[in-house]
């Protein structure tokens, strides 16, 4: 339970509070750890925030909120794996990365923390 943060209950799901929206712009991921289980990268696209696991699997390194953005696509800066920010599908090889529900509401960004997707591996 993440007790510092404002929630809200939506659709019977829990959102805790994450930042004012204009935290999140197209040009500047943000990265928030909530609990040692859910290190999460936030991303703009389009006028929609979406949020990915900010661990990249190759490694376990917590850099993707540091990565080269292009579109939907996030590349790790350590070593180039690809991920797709909106399904956290891996686009070259191995295991994606969780997504999470997010909203924004009233000014602000919320995510559903513990609806975490499970992440697909690409052969
Ligand atoms: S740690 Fe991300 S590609 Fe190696």
């Amino acid at each position: 339970m993440i007790t510092d943060r404002p929630a809200i209950m939506v659709g019977g799901k829990e959102y805790v509070r994450v930042c004012k929206s204009i935290e999140v712009s197209t040009r500047s991921p943000l990265h928030i750890e909530f609990e040692i289980e859910h290190d999460v990268a936030f991303f703009r696209m389009e006028n929609v925030v979406y949020a990915i696991s900010n661990v990249c699997p190759h490694k376990r390194a917590s850099v993707l909120s540091t990565g080269f953005v292009d579109g939907a696509v996030v590349t790790c800066p350590l070593h180039g794996r690809r991920y797709n920010v909106v399904t956290g599908e891996n686009l070259t090889q191995g295991r994606g990365v969780s997504t999470y529900p997010v909203l924004e509401l009233d000014g602000y960004v919320w995510i559903n923390i513990h609806g975490a997707s499970t992440p697909v591996i690409t052969p």
